[in-house]
C-alpha cells in the first residue's frame, strides 16, 4: 500500500510527478464543470482529531472533484470520546470498504503508526509539530507559479520554527527541489541542530528579508507550549513581523507567503496580507489541485 506520510520519504521526481499532475488539475477545477469522474470507485475518510479549516476542505473538495465517495469524521464528536483507540477506529471505518484515509493527528509520527496497522493507504493531513506534507507540496508549488521555478530561489521561512510541521516539511521540499534555505524567529523558537537539515539560522528580520526572494510568515503556535517562548506579542510583532514599511525599505519586491490561519497584526499586518505581494490565497486555491494530484497518484496505485 502506497502513502503520503512526509516529504521527507519522496524524491524529487515524486514532486515534480506531484506537480505535473497539479497542473492538469489546476486547469480541470477552472472549468464550468470542475469535476472529472477518476475516481469513482475509490471512497476516502477523512480524520480529523485537530482543527482545520483550509486542509479539511481542501481535502473534501480535491476528493469530489475526482468523483470519490466521501466520508468525514471529527473526533471531537466521535467514539473516540468514549475511549476507543486510533487503530480499533480507523479499522471499524475500513470495514465499510474506505480505500483511503486523511488524517490529521496532534501526535507527531500518527500516521506512520497507523500505515503501520491498518490496510489503506494514508495520506498524512499534518501530525504535530512533525509533517504537513500537502502544505509544502503547495507551497513550492506556489512558489513555481508565481517564480517560474523553486530551484535557486532564495525562500526564508519565519516564526515559530520549532512547532511548525509546516517548517519542517517546507524545509525538506525546498531543499529537493533545489531551493536555498533559511529560517528567521526568537533563537527560543529554533531547534538547536537545524542546520543539520541544509538551512541556515537569520536571527534579523530585515537581514533575512534583503536575502530572500520569498518569505513564508508562521503563526506563533501558542497551542503547542507548555511555558511561553517569547516575552511578549508585542515584542515579537516588533521583531518578526512584516508590515508594509519594512517591505518598502527592502531592495526588491519579494513574495510574501502564509500557509494560515493568519494572526493579522501579529506575524503579518493586513497591508501585506491583503497586497499583491502575498500569494495566500493562491496558495490555498493550490491546496485543491495539489491533493487532487496526490489523491489521484496514491488511487492509481490502488487500483493496480
Ligand atoms: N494551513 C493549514 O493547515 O490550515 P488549517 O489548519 O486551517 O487546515
Amino acid at each position: 500500500v502506497s502513502h503520503l506520510l512526509g516529504i521527507k520519504y519522496l524524491q524529487k521526481s515524486d514532486i515534480d510527478l506531484i506537480f505535473e499532475t497539479a497542473d492538469h488539475f489546476k486547469e480541470v477545477i477552472n472549468r464550468p464543470i470542475k469535476k472529472v469522474p477518476s475516481l469513482r470507485d475509490i471512497t476516502i475518510a477523512n480524520l480529523f482529531f485537530e482543527n482545520s479549516t483550509r486542509t479539511r476542505l481542501s481535502f473534501e473538495l480535491a476528493e469530489k472533484r475526482l468523483s470519490a465517495d466521501v466520508v468525514n469524521f471529527s473526533a471531537a464528536s466521535s467514539s473516540v470520546k468514549k475511549g476507543e483507540t486510533l487503530v480499533d477506529t480507523v479499522n471499524n471505518i475500513l470495514s465499510m470498504k474506505v480505500d483511503m484515509v486523511v488524517m490529521r493527528h496532534p501526535n507527531p509520527g500518527a500516521g506512520v503508526f497507523l500505515s503501520k496497522h491498518v490496510n489503506a493507504s494514508i495520506i498524512n493531513a499534518g501530525d504535530g509539530a512533525h509533517e504537513h506534507p500537502t502544505q509544502a507540496l503547495l507551497d513550492s508549488y506556489s512558489i513555481r507559479e508565481r517564480l517560474g521555478d523553486v530551484a535557486g530561489k532564495k525562500v526564508v521561512i519565519v516564526g515559530d520554527i520549532l512547532h511548525s510541521r509546516v517548517a519542517l516539511s517546507n524545509i525538506f521540499a525546498l531543499n529537493k527541489l533545489g531551493a536555498k534555505v533559511k529560517v528567521c524567529g526568537p533563537l527560543t523558537l529554533i531547534p538547536k541542530h537545524i542546520e543539520s537539515l541544509g538551512v541556515t539560522v537569520e536571527p534579523n528580520l530585515e537581514k533575512a528579508l534583503n536575502w530572500c526572494d520569498v518569505a513564508n510568515m508562521l503563526r506563533v503556535q501558542n497551542e503547542r507550549m507548555e511555558v511561553s517562548y517569547f516575552p511578549s506579542t508585542r515584542e515579537y510583532r516588533q521583531q518578526f513581523g512584516v508590515n508594509k514599511q519594512l517591505l518598502n525599505s527592502l531592495d526588491k519586491e519579494i513574495v510574501i507567503m502564509h500557509p494560515g490561519p493568519i494572526n493579522r497584526g501579529v506575524e503579518i499586518t493586513s497591508d501585506v496580507a491583503d497586497s499583491k505581494q502575498a500569494i495566500i490565497l493562491d496558495q490555498v486555491e493550490n491546496g485543491v489541485a495539489i491533493r487532487m494530484a496526490v489523491i489521484y497518484l496514491l488511487a492509481s496505485k490502488i487500483k493496480q
